[in-house]
C-alpha cells in the first residue's frame, strides 16, 4: 500500500554541478521518488537535461526515477529513457495526436505510465485514458521553470480527479507539480494531491533533507484535519 503522501523532489532546482550530493540529501530526507524534468526548448521555453543525466542518476540512487517529458515527439524517446533507467515516464496530453498509443508504448516498456495536463487543459480531455494510467500529473504552474507561483485553479482539478477515480474505481495516483511548498501543501493535500513534486522548496532550502521532512509533515497534518 502506498503512503497517503509521497514527496518527489525535482532536480531542476538542484545544483547541477553537485547532483550526487542533492540526491543523497533527499534520500536522507525520506523522499519516495526523484522527479527528473526533461525539457527540449520546444514544448517548453527552457532546456534542461536529457538521457545521459538519467543514466548517471540511475547509477547514483535506488530511488524511482520519475521522468517528466516536457518535449515534442516524446514517442521517439520512450525506449531511450527506459533503457537509461527511468522507472516512470510522464507525458503531456498537449501536443500529442495519438495519446492512447503513446501511453501504451510506455506500458509496453513496463514503466509507470503518467499523463500530465497544463493549467489551461481540462481534466475532461483525459477521460478516455484515465483507466490506463498510473499517475495523472496536474501542472500547477505553466511548465518550463521552477520557482513559479502555485495556480490555485489546480485544486479543483485534483478534487475532480479524486471524484472520477472513486466513481469509476480507477487506480491512478494524483501528482502535483509546480509551486508546491510550505504555503500550499495543506490545500494540495486536502484537495487530493498525493505525489508532491517540489523543486525550489526542497533544493533551495538550507537543509533539503529537513525540507522534505517538513513538507511531508505539513501535508500529513492537513490530511489528519480533513477526516
Ligand atoms: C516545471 C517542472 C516542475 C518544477 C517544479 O516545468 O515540471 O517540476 O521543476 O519546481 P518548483 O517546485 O520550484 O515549482
Ligand atoms: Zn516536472
Amino acid at each position: 500500500m502506498r503512503p497517503p503522501l509521497e514527496i518527489a523532489p525535482s532536480i531542476l532546482a538542484a545544483d547541477f554541478a553537485a547532483l550526487g550530493e542533492a540526491v543523497r540529501a533527499i534520500e536522507k530526507g525520506g523522499a519516495e521518488l526523484l522527479h527528473v524534468d526533461v525539457m527540449d526548448g520546444h514544448f517548453v521555453p527552457n532546456i534542461s537535461i536529457g538521457i545521459p543525466v538519467v543514466e548517471s542518476l540511475r547509477k547514483a540512487t535506488r530511488l524511482p526515477l520519475d521522468v517528466h517529458l516536457m518535449i515534442e515527439a516524446p514517442e521517439r524517446y520512450i525506449d531511450a529513457f527506459a533503457d537509461a533507467g527511468a522507472d516512470s515516464l510522464i507525458v503531456h496530453q498537449e501536443g500529442n495526436h495519438h495519446l492512447q498509443r503513446l501511453l501504451a508504448s510506455i506500458r509496453h516498456r513496463k514503466l509507470g505510465v503518467g499523463v500530465a495536463i497544463n493549467p489551461a487543459t481540462p481534466v475532461g480531455t483525459l477521460v478516455e485514458v484515465l483507466g490506463e494510467v498510473d499517475v495523472v500529473l496536474v501542472m500547477s504552474v505553466n511548465p518550463g521553470f521552477g520557482g513559479q507561483k502555485f495556480l490555485p485553479g489546480s485544486l479543483g482539478k485534483m478534487r475532480m480527479l479524486r471524484e472520477l477515480r472513486e466513481r469509476n474505481r480507477y487506480t491512478y495516483r494524483i501528482q502535483v507539480d509546480g509551486g508546491v511548498g510550505m504555503d500550499t501543501v495543506a490545500d494540495i493535500a486536502r484537495a487530493g494531491g498525493e505525489i508532491l513534486v517540489a523543486g525550489t522548496c526542497v533544493f533551495h532550502a538550507p537543509d533539503p533533507a529537513e525540507a522534505v521532512r517538513k513538507l511531508r509533515q505539513a501535508g500529513a497534518e492537513a490530511l489528519a484535519q480533513r477526516v
